[in-house]
C-alpha cells in the first residue's frame, strides 16, 4: 500500500469519526483503506450492499483495526439520512468528518438523458450532500468537523445531467464555507483527476463515440489529469489530516500528495539546472504580476459589498483558492525572489497559468457588462498587457 510504503503514521487520523459516501468501490473504496489505515473509524455510506459488505470486510482483513463499518443508504432520501444519523450518534456519539463521494453519472445529450434519470442525479450529487450537511451541521458545531465535497471537472457534452450537479455542489461548498467562517468546522472540495473506476471508464467511452473521437485519443487528451485510483483515495484521506491548509479552497487529490511531499510533481521532476533562467527578467516579470495583483486586490476592497462579494466569490471560483490567501502566496514568493530563492517560482508555472485564465476570464466578463465602448477598449487593452506578461512568465518556466 502506497500509504505503508511511504511509512505515512497509523495515528494519523486515530479515532476520528469519519462518514464516507460512496465508499463500496472506485475512489471511495481506496478512500475507506487509507482512513482505516490512518486510524480513523470509517463509516461507508453506500447503497449497494454487496459492494459495501465486501468493501468492509476486505478493508478490516488487511489492517485487522476492524474499524470499517458499512450503513446501507440511498443518501438522496432524508429518512434514511435520519436513520443514518441515528445510527452514527449511538454508536459514536460524534461525527468528525463527511465526505461526500457517492456520485451517480447518467450520460447522453441533453435532451436524449431521461428526467428521471436527471432527478437521480440532482438526488444523489446534489440534494444527498444537501440533506448530510443540514443533518450534521448542528452537533459538528459542538464538536468541529470537516465536510469535504468531491467536484468533478468542468461541464463537458453528453455529461450535463452528471456535471451540472457536481457544479453546484462546488457552490454549495463555497457558499457553506462563507456561512461558516469563525467556527470550527473546514469545508473544502477535492478533485480526484480523471481516474479509471468502472464508472469513468464507461463515461469516457460514451463521450468519446459521440465526439467521434477514437477512445485512446480522449485518454490522451486527459493525460496530464489522469490519477492511479489508490493515489486518488489516499488524496482524500490526506487532505483532511491537513484540512486547515485546505479550507475555503477547491484542490485535487495530486496537489494535496505533493503538498504533503507524499509525491514529486512532473513538472517540478525537470532538471531545474537545465533551464538557462534570465533572472533578471523573472524578477522583473514576477515583480509587474505581483504589483498589478496587489493594486487589482485593493481595489477589490473598496468596491461596495455587493460587487466585493461578486468579484472575491468568481476570484475563488476561477483560481481554486481566497483572493486573501493567493495574495500571502504571492507575498511569500516576493520575500524568496528577495532573497533570490527560486525554486518555488520556478515551480509556480501552474499558479501563472491560472492567474492567465482568470484574467482571459475577467475579459470575457468585461464584453457582457462593460457599455462604454471607451472604456472596454481601455480595459481590454490593459487585461491583454496583463495576459502577455502572464504569457512571458510562463514561458520562462
Ligand atoms: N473517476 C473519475 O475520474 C472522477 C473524476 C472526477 C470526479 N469523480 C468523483 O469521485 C467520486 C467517486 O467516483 P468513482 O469513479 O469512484 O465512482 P463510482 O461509481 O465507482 O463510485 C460511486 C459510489 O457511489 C455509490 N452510490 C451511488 N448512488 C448512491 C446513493 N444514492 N447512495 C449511496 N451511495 C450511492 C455507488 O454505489 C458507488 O459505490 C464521485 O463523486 C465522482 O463524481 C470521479
Amino acid at each position: 500500500m502506497f500509504l505503508e510504503k511511504n511509512n505515512y503514521s497509523r495515528n494519523a487520523l486515530l479515532n476520528k469519526t469519519i462518514l464516507l459516501t460512496g465508499g463500496g468501490g472506485g475512489i471511495g473504496y481506496e478512500a475507506s483503506r487509507a482512513f482505516s489505515y490512518m486510524g480513523a473509524n470509517v463509516i461507508i455510506a453506500e447503497i449497494d450492499t454487496e459492494k459495501g459488505r465486501h468493501t468492509q470486510g476486505l478493508i478490516n482483513k488487511e489492517y485487522g483495526n476492524d474499524n470499517v463499518d458499512f450503513f446501507q443508504i440511498d443518501i438522496s432520501d432524508g429518512k434514511q439520512i435520519d436513520e443514518l444519523y441515528k445510527y452514527i450518534m449511538e454508536k459514536h456519539t460524534h461525527l468528525d468528518v463527511i465526505v461526500h463521494n457517492a456520485a451517480v453519472v447518467p450520460m447522453g445529450a441533453i435532451e436524449k438523458v431521461s428526467i428521471s434519470d436527471w432527478d437521480q442525479s440532482y438526488g444523489v450529487n446534489l440534494r444527498g450532500p444537501v440533506l448530510l450537511t443540514q443533518k450534521f451541521l448542528p452537533s459538528m458545531k459542538n464538536t468541529g468537523g470537516i465536510i469535504v465535497f468531491v467536484p468533478s471537472a468542468a461541464v463537458t457534452p453528453y455529461m450535463a445531467a452528471y456535471e451540472i450537479f457536481k457544479s453546484a455542489q462546488v457552490e454549495l461548498c463555497n457558499t457553506l464555507f462563507e456561512e461558516l467562517s469563525g467556527t470550527n468546522i473546514m469545508v473544502y472540495s477535492v478533485a480526484p483527476g480523471f481516474v479509471k473506476t468502472d464508472t469513468a471508464i464507461s463515461a469516457v467511452e460514451i463521450v468519446a463515440s459521440s465526439l467521434e473521437i477514437a477512445t485512446d485519443d480522449f485518454y490522451k487528451s486527459l493525460e496530464e489529469v489522469i490519477l492511479d485510483v489508490e493515489l486518488a483515495g489516499v488524496g482524500y484521506a490526506v487532505s483532511v489530516v491537513n484540512a486547515e491548509k485546505y479550507n475555503g479552497q477547491m484542490t485535487s487529490s495530486y496537489q494535496v500528495l505533493i503538498d504533503d511531499g507524499l509525491i514529486i510533481d512532473n513538472m517540478i521532476k525537470q532538471d531545474n539546472t537545465q533551464i538557462q533562467v534570465d533572472y533578471d527578467r523573472l524578477t522583473s516579470l514576477f515583480t509587474s504580476i505581483v504589483n498589478i495583483f496587489f493594486d487589482q486586490y485593493q481595489s477589490w476592497q473598496k468596491k461596495k459589498l455587493f460587487q466585493k462579494h461578486f468579484i472575491l466569490t468568481d476570484f475563488k471560483k476561477q483560481m481554486g483558492l481566497p483572493a486573501d490567501s493567493f495574495k500571502k502566496q504571492l507575498e511569500a514568493l516576493q520575500s524568496q525572489s528577495q532573497n533570490h530563492q527560486w525554486d518555488n517560482i520556478l515551480n509556480s508555472k501552474e499558479m501563472f497559468i491560472k492567474l492567465q485564465r482568470f484574467y482571459e476570464h475577467q475579459k470575457d466578463l468585461l464584453q457582457g457588462y462593460e457599455k462604454n465602448a471607451v472604456q472596454l477598449a481601455n480595459d481590454t487593452k490593459l487585461l491583454n498587457s496583463w495576459i502577455d506578461i502572464l504569457q512571458d512568465i510562463i514561458d520562462i518556466l
